[in-house]
């Protein structure tokens, strides 16, 4: 297991670019199933999520290839239905596979994802989903299995409790090759969504009502194989705005996508950083952070998008540890998302927790200790804090960063950190 080093307290200068998505490559390869034929994805990032859903491919029968930044996937050899536990509790997007598998073989296996880090994340509203497509989903021995209707999934309406990322991801693949017309009622919004609609529709799905909370999805009775770049990731775009933020740095993060992230910039703004660059209402830009001597508090609440993300509550606080005042962030999303609170408080931060929120009083020292994280944001936000604090933090148990996180200590040491990658 690996660790990072850092030794705090240099500002961040320089040029950084911005790797492929994360949560918009893990769908888009999934995707690659609902074609008989060979896929080829672009900018997919250099990560363990990504060799995770490879391997999860490769066990289905697919035949993978990755070399640098582009996947090719051959789904024409699929003979394999089931997503064995010991991948899908690595990571719970392997669900993801679900819809695809059930929409062109009329069946699949998968183990049930546990409870995680950061909160129980059922998968209840995905199942209920492909019931009202026709699909007969059974649970037992942990894992679900879901058979399709003689003749195929069939076009429902559905209607979701509440906002779900992955679940409008999966019933979207589901229906592009269901009998009828699907709605999807209350979809998610997020730009990983929307790329994913796009590619679905470059691969001959019918989709209208994409980046609106109804989606409307007409089942054809095949798909072609997939030619995508992937976008880039705009939570990896955030966490460097943060880091120039918390370091009182001057970064230029190229190749971001400013319309995905406004309510991240303009947080930013708000709490002191100097943002410059075009803004285009789409399409990739570059944008010049300039973080203050001493940040100012903020009161922020997570929500589903366009609001402020969950995936950057965790390094808006360690921002907010060191600002000046009280800030207080509220977690909507997730039941279990403050562990880096508890770990930067060992760094000196002060922040009571409230349920689901926390009170920040910013101070201008934070100090370096070995702290560790269970989640993937929370290890960012360690890192953070770690950038700004006085003396040495070790960031132990970093795989979690490597899941998420295209070569960070790279990109970070160009900029100017002192960050090392070391064996625990
Ligand atoms: N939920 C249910 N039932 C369901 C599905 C979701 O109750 O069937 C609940 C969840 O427990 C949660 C809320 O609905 O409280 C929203 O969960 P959502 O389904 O939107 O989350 P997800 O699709 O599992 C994706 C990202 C997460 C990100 C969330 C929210 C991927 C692969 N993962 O998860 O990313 O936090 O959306 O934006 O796209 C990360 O990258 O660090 C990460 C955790």
């Amino acid at each position: 297991m690996d660790k990072l080093i850092i030794e705090g307290g240099r500002k961040l200068e320089g040029t950084v670019t911005i790797s492929g998505s994360k949560n918009a490559s893990l769908p888009a390869l999934a995707a690659t199933i609902l074609a008989n034929g060979k896929s080829v994805l672009s900018n997919v990032p250099g990560l363990a999520d990504i060799q995770t859903m490879e391997a999860l491919l490769s066990h289905l029968g697919a035949k993978v290839e990755i070399d640098g930044n582009v996947a090719m996937v051959d789904a024409s050899s699929i003979h394999d239905l089931e997503a064995p536990y010991e991948i899908v509790r690595k990571m719970r997007a392997s669900c993801l596979v679900l819809g695809p598998l059930l929409a062109r073989f009329g069946r699949a296996r998968i183990s049930l994802p546990g409870g995680c880090a950061i909160g129980a994340r059922p998968i209840d509203m995905h199942l209920h989903g492909l019931e009202q497509m026709g699909a007969k989903v059974l649970l037992e021995h942990g894992y679900v299995d879901a058979v399709a209707p003689a003749g195929g999934l069939k076009g429902a309406k559905i209607v979701f409790d509440v906002s779900t990322v992955t679940g409008t991801e999966n019933l979207m693949m589901a229906a592009t090759l269901a009998k009828g017309t699907t709605v999807l009622e209350n979809a998610a919004r997020e730009p990983e969504v929307v790329e994913l609609a796009e590619a679905l529709i470059q691969m001959g799905a019918k989709i209208a009502g994409i980046g609106t909370n109804t989606i409307q999805v007409e089942g054809v009775s095949s798909l072609r194989p997939m030619e995508h770049t992937v976008g880039p990731d705009r939570i990896e775009s955030g966490t460097f705005v943060a880091a120039a933020a918390i370091t009182g740095g001057d970064v230029l993060i190229r190749g971001i996508r400013a319309d995905h992230l406004e309510a991240v910039i303009t947080q930013f703004e708000k709490i002191g950083c100097q943002i410059d660059g075009a803004r285009p209402t789409h399409g990739v830009t570059d944008l010049r952070v300039k973080g203050p001597e001493r940040l100012l508090a903020a009161d922020i609440r997570t929500a589903p998008y366009p609001g402020f993300p969950t995936d950057m509550q965790a390094q808006l606080m360690a921002c907010m540890a060191v600002a000046e005042g009280t800030s207080h962030v509220e977690e909507t999303i997730w039941e279990n998302r403050f562990m880096h609170a508890l770990e930067l408080m060992r760094m000196g931060a002060d922040i009571a927790l409230h349920g689901g929120l926390a009170v920040v009083k910013g101070s201008a020292i934070l100090s370096g200790a070995p702290v560790m994280a269970t989640d993937l944001r929370a290890s960012a936000s360690l890192v953070l804090a770690g950038l700004r604090a006085q003396g040495t933090t070790e960031v132990l148990r970093i795989y979690h960063l490597d899941r998420g996180y295209d070569k960070i200590e790279r990109k970070l040491a160009a900029l100017g950190a002192q960050v090392t990658r070391a064996k625990q």
